[in-house]
């Protein structure tokens, strides 16, 4: 049981205006507003704009931004060379039937970055991103599987989603992790087509991965899984995964939507895997919608439909329209190998005072992450996997107390997702974030059983 909870200052921000449009919210949306994964304590903090590094609410109230729409906006709110980009193209058009050279220029600098990316294909989502690399997986090596890791969570295609949101009591054994779908009445066979993979688990990958691969297109592997606890991968694992599944002939997706952010190259690179294809979405949008499938020339072929037809055909509305396209490629120029080795240095800076103060207090917390981007664990060691960083309730309700502190000292740190840095941040709002943390040990509630 916990207590002390009910000691801690309650949200007593002002949030009038903001429960005024939730109410209006309820009436049209069902569950308040239109994405499951905005936070709510007990309602959603409605935003009136984003200022750099801080984004002001409706009820007038100023916050430093540690969730940049869920890792999104490395720049933080309203950067201003892609504004300034993004208007003057506003008057000649915002989308068409017809390509224009600004696909082309995003492209280039994506391809001359990211080793793995010989070629790419641009969509409108993360979601969109992983479905078609999925796809271009089977239609490569023309078998419909995919292995993918437990709790790892890669947007909305049924079967990425598969395995993604296991409880204690519907996970499975150790060794035989189970596909639990992600909502009622998702068909058989997509269970029947997913096989779950415990991150950092390299004897399980090899011997899961070997049972199945005749029915394998390929392993959708995120170097560092969010959801999955924002856990370092051991290179040991990441070898074992690569390693089984080029022994039978299943590609490695690497799913680089969140991530891509932990480098100038990306995080495939950074952590030494060599995929065939990878997702991208995110930051390399500038703040618009945007999703890409890159990788090498041999297996992006699967989209060439210059000789007949394609083997996967990919179009989309709104694919590699002229506004994210401008947007993304001004804001990854912005991203100099000098910018993210600044953002680094902020993110490694803070995690070291973070674990500092932890240790010094002997708490029950732990700091998890790399380059931009942190998570914090009310454990009392570094989880390895989606079970270990799996929070019980006393736990969620701790994670709970914390946002609920930081909001009240002016962060939003998210409480379900990870935390991340944006150029925009200097080093005083890095020293905030630390003291404030290491203001909430001070006053942090304990679940019994555990100690301060
Ligand atoms: C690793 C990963 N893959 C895929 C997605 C889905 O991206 P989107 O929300 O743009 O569809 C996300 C979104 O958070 C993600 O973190």
């Amino acid at each position: 049981m916990l207590h002390e909870i009910s000691a801690l200052p309650s949200a007593a921000l002002s949030e009038a205006q903001s429960a005024r449009l939730f109410a209006r919210g309820r009436t049209v949306f069902p569950d308040g507003t239109t994405r499951a994964t905005v936070e709510r304590d007990p309602t959603p903090r409605y935003v009136l704009r984003g200022e750099g590094a801080y984004l002001v609410d409706v009820d007038g109230q100023r916050f430093l931004d540690l969730n940049n729409n869920f890792t999104t906006l490395i720049h933080g709110h309203g950067f201003a060379p892609t504004i300034d980009a993004v208007t003057r193209l506003l008057r000649d058009g915002t989308c068409f039937s017809h390509p224009t050279a600004h696909e082309i220029e995003l492209a280039e600098l994506l391809v001359d970055r990211i080793p793995a990316v010989e070629q790419i294909r641009f969509v409108n989502t993360g979601t969109e991103a992983v479905m078609f690399a999925i796809k271009a997986a089977r239609a490569f090596t023309g078998r419909p599987g995919i292995a993918k890791i437990e709790g790892a969570y890669h947007g909305s295609y049924d079967w990425a989603e598969a395995g993604q949101g296991g409880t204690p009591s519907t996970w499975g054994s150790a060794e035989a992790p189970v596909a639990v779908p992600a909502y009622a009445g998702t068909p058989d066979l997509v269970a029947d087509g997913v096989v779950i993979l415990r991150f950092n688990d390299a004897d399980g990958a090899r011997r899961r991965i070997a049972a199945s691969a005749d029915r394998l297109a390929c392993v959708l592997f995120d170097p560092m899984p969010s959801r999955g606890g924002l856990i370092p991968p051991d290179p040991g694992f990441t070898a074992a995964v690569v390693e089984t599944a080029r022994q039978y002939g299943i590609l490695v997706v690497c799913d680089e939507v969140l991530n891509l952010r932990q480098s100038y190259h990306g995080a495939s690179a950074r952590y030494g895997i060599e995929p065939d294809l990878i997702a991208a979405g995110k930051i390399i949008g500038g703040g618009f919608p945007v999703g890409a499938i890159g990788g090498s020339r041999r297996v992006m072929r699967v989209f060439d439909g210059s000789a007949g037809r394609a083997k996967l055909a990919q179009g989309g509305t709104f694919s590699a329209n002229p506004v994210s396209m401008v947007a993304g490629r001004v804001s990854m120029e912005a991203m100099s190998e000098a910018a993210f080795a600044r953002l680094e240095a902020m993110g490694d800076r803070l995690r070291a005072t973070i674990a500092g103060a932890i240790k010094l207090r002997q708490a029950n917390y732990v700091i998890s992450g790399a380059a931009s981007l942190f998570r914090i664990h009310p454990k009392q060691t570094l989880p390895r996997d989606y079970r270990q960083a799996y929070l019980s309730a006393d736990e969620a309700a701790l994670m709970k107390a914390m946002s609920r502190f930081f909001r009240k000292e002016g962060i939003l740190l998210p409480s379900g997702a990870a935390a991340c840095l944006s150029t925009a941040m200097s080093d005083a709002d890095i020293d905030k974030i630390a003291d404030v943390f290491e203001r909430f040990l001070a006053t942090a509630p304990v679940s019994e059983g555990r100690t301060k």
